[in-house]
């Protein structure tokens, strides 16, 4: 298949014909990527049990991982789940259009095959302009996981949508770089307690703040591999280049010193380094790769498109410094987590005792 691409751009928006062009495609069964304030979708008609089969296979995902449906007005909820409680209301009224989707139970009309088989459904109101003029021109409901190959970073360019998915899918609107970077913070409303099953850029502060306590999924928790996390897709190593990442955790002279030390180890051009814009200096030696700003809080908007570049780099190990002292360190530290596999190492302050 040949994938067709247009643009969006916050000043001009879309030519009209650009969106009709994408909304139809959606409408007839067809899969369109396209930006959001937090990664890129892969987008198609979330009432429609092939358009879903066709999201499964251009990603390489497995069945049983469930779809996110995004909406354009709170309307729309309506045909798609079957109550709204009074707290979903005043997240929705704090948060919507943004970065954070609920989980309520299904309404039968919703597919089997966009919920992984589940009786319940994760709904999210983007409030990127061309998602939400993309999803209101369609006219349904769009299910949208991230537009990446299962397993690799999330996209967000539309460079990295076309690194996966060219020649799978319809159309790539490229709408230039997201705003966040990170995905949306999920929140399971059907429990009495409202459970984070993935942190994001809406931090659990925010939303107590909103509708008192909440609690985190406790398979998010630690590196318990008795307990599993909700949301299945948190169960699939994720985010990960090829090479082996470890992440070093303490003193920011001390990680910078460890990392030094271990990079030595290899060729300079076999051995990656994660780091920041304020540390960039202190590696002489290895690849290094700038997820960001500590100072500016960048780190979170531009972590995925460094961890990609280490594939194109072609190094054989990854040493990252640790990025937990950001306020949106919970969602940040998550994803590096899971990209190096688990892999911490703590420098202890009596390590370097002499
Ligand atoms: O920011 C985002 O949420 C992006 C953009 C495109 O909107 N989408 C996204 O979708 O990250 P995806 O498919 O990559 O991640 C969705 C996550 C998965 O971990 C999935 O298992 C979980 O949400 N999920 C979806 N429906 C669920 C349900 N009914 N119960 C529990 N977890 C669910
Ligand atoms: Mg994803």
């Amino acid at each position: 298949m040949r994938t067709e691409y247009i643009r969006w751009d916050s000043k001009n928006g879309y030519t009209d014909k650009d969106c009709e062009r994408a909304a139809d495609i959606l409408r007839s069964g067809g899969l369109v990527a396209f930006p959001t304030e937090t990664v890129y979708g892969l987008g198609g008609n979330g009432l429609d049990k092939e358009a879903a089969r066709k999201i499964y296979r251009a990603k390489g995902r497995p069945s049983d991982n469930p779809l996110i449906l995004h909406i354009s007005h709170t309307e729309q909820l309506e045909g798609i789940v079957r109550e709204v409680s009074a707290t979903a209301g005043k997240l929705m009224k704090a948060f919507w259009p943004g970065p954070m989707t609920l989980i309520f139970y299904k309404d039968e009309r919703v597919p089997y095959e966009t919920t992984g088989g589940l009786d319940t459904v994760a709904v999210r109101m983007p409030s990127h302009e061309g998602a939400r003029q993309l999803i209101e021109q369609a006219g349904v409901p769009i299910a949208a996981p991230s537009a990446n190959t299962s397993g690799r970073p999330s996209p967000t360019r539309a460079e990295h949508v076309r690194e996966d998915l060219d020649g799978k899918i319809d159309l790539i609107i490229d709408g230039g770089s997201v705003g966040i970077g990170l995905e949306s913070t999920i929140l399971d409303m059907t429990e009495e307690i409202p459970v984070i099953l993935r942190p994001g850029f809406i931090t659990k502060e925010m939303i107590e703040r909103e509708v008192g306590p909440v609690r985190m999924d406790p398979g998010l928790i630690g590196s318990d591999a008795s307990r599993k996390p909700k949301a299945p897709g948190m169960k699939y190593r994720h985010y990960a280049p090829k090479a082996q990442m470890t992440v070093y955790e303490g003193e920011s002279e001390r990680v910078i010193a460890k990392i030094c030390e271990e990079a030595e180890k290899y060729p300079s051009d076999k051995v990656g380094i994660l780091a920041t814009e304020e540390t960039r200096s202190s590696y002489p030696h290895g690849q290094v790769v700038i997820a960001g700003s500590r100072a500016k809080h960048t780190v979170g908007q531009g972590l995925f498109a460094a961890l990609r570049s280490f594939d194109h780099l072609g190094v054989e190990v990854i040493l990252s410094e640790s990025f937990s002292d950001d306020e949106k360190s919970e969602a940040i530290m998550n994803r590096l987590m899971k990209a190096a596999g688990q892999h911490i190492e703590y420098l202890e302050e009596s390590e370097y005792v002499q």
